[in-house]
């Protein structure tokens, strides 16, 4: 009878999430664009002529209609958005180098996802990519606008229109990065397909504004002095994105300490009276020209799995489901494995052998490795060294 119980309790609470997540066939639908960093060049430059715009087969597959059209409305724009999503792939291999799961990415072809099936899930790395291919593409942007290679932005001079004040010893010049633009554009771009309708969009839409708005707060301001002799009585200032690292480091950071949220039923409900609002708005065409229902797709709170967690703030990263231990390779779920991976013989954190290697052990081998050595400085200014060979020891995972 007990047992009956726990089994009946199990049958309600535990299959709710593993269903809402893998009901939706499209949650990819959303990161197709994400190829682009590996397709061909977009030859989508600032047009010579109107004629001229023509975007290549490889890039245009990983397109959606919407992308594509605001690829045509923007000339300048792809390539901006292709180095962004190179960036992001950098810095999440930067981020990630000493982990089991290194952000590996797969050679791009159509209809396979460029970080491979680990998008299919809804664990804490998936919201680490989408957050940070979102970071890098509103911050790509903005940098494109204030280097005057996108058609349709400038820099951002809103700044310089404000009063100056006469308290101030400074003003505002030169040129500051679109940040505003940069932001827009990828609410429009990255979150094309994100609708929100159910809890893994929303956990996109949430992830890809965490994204944006850790790119937002790194803003800071920076000035230049144009006083005689150095010194600083004329001053002009305007703001800068912050670095990609800091941006990286920081969405790093907010993966240790990533949020995970809940599907509740309160969620659901709520999930089929928006479908039933909009459905009932006179016209969904309207609707969507007049932002109403773009607006409301950031609009919600996500619900913490632990109720004694408060819920996600909006730079949190909020996650559904546990990581697999990504200790073995699993081609079904896209999974490499650590056979062979190099690790720290001496480190006790995830990149030391132990946790690396996930217990099986690990083999050292000394290596030579043919580096510089007795450097000396000679005065003045130059730095003189030998080419020597290097004993060096490493270990890699059986
Ligand atoms: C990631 O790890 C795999 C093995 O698990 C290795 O083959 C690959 O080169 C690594 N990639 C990067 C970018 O470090
Ligand atoms: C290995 O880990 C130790 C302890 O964390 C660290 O001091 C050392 O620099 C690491 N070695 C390498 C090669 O990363």
């Amino acid at each position: 009878m007990r047992l009956w119980i726990i089994l009946g309790a199990l049958a309600v609470t535990m299959p709710a999430l593993p269903a809402e997540i893998t009901r939706n066939k499209n949650r990819g639908r959303g990161s197709m664009w994400w190829g682009i960093a590996k397709a061909g060049e977009p030859n989508n430059l600032l047009p010579m002529s109107p004629t001229s715009l023509h975007i290549e087969p490889a890039v245009y597959s990983t397109l959606r209609r919407k992308q594509r059209r605001l690829a045509r409305e923007n000339p300048g724009i792809l390539s901006a958005v292709k180095r962004g999503a190179k960036q992001a792939i950098v810095e999440c291999q930067h981020q990630f180098r000493n982990r089991r799961w290194n952000c590996s990415t797969k050679n791009f072809l159509r209809g396979k996802n460029l970080f491979g099936k680990i998008v299919d899930r809804g664990c804490r790395e998936t919201a680490f990519i989408y957050a940070i291919t979102s970071a890098a593409v509103t911050h790509s942007i903005a940098r494109a606008c204030s280097e005057g290679s996108i058609q349709s932005c400038s820099c951002d001079y809103t700044h310089q229109s404000r009063a100056s004040s006469a308290i101030r010893d400074w003003e505002w010049g030169g040129c500051s990065d679109n940040i505003g633009y940069g932001f827009k554009f990828s609410r429009e771009f990255v979150d094309t397909g994100e609708r929100g309708r159910n809890l893994r969009e929303k956990m996109n839409l949430h992830n890809n504004e965490a994204g944006r708005a850790h790119v937002s707060a790194g803003m800071h301001q920076e000035c230049k002095c144009h006083g005689m002799s150095g010194s600083c009585t004329v001053k002009t200032c305007w703001m800068r994105l912050p670095n990609m690292r800091l941006v990286g480091d920081n969405l790093k950071d907010r993966f240790d300490g990533a949020s995970r949220v809940l599907v509740s039923n309160s969620d659901r409900l709520r999930d089929s009276s928006n479908a039933i609002m909009s459905n009932s708005a006179s016209n969904s065409v309207h609707n969507r020209r007049d932002g109403l229902g773009r607006k409301h797709r950031y609009n919600f709170q996500l619900k913490p799995y632990n109720p004694e967690h408060k819920p996600p703030g909006q730079k949190d990263l909020v996650y559904l489901e546990p990581s697999p231990p990504f200790c073995e390779k699993n081609t079904k779920l896209g999974i490499l494995g650590t056979h062979g991976r190099q690790c720290n013989d001496t480190s006790i954190g995830v990149d030391g052998c132990d946790l690396m290697c996930c217990g099986r052990g690990y083999k050292s081998q000394e290596i030579i490795v043919i580096g510089r050595c007795n450097c000396v400085f000679h005065w003045c200014c130059e730095v003189k060294c030998d080419v020597c060979a290097i004993k060096k020891m490493i270990h890699t995972c059986l």
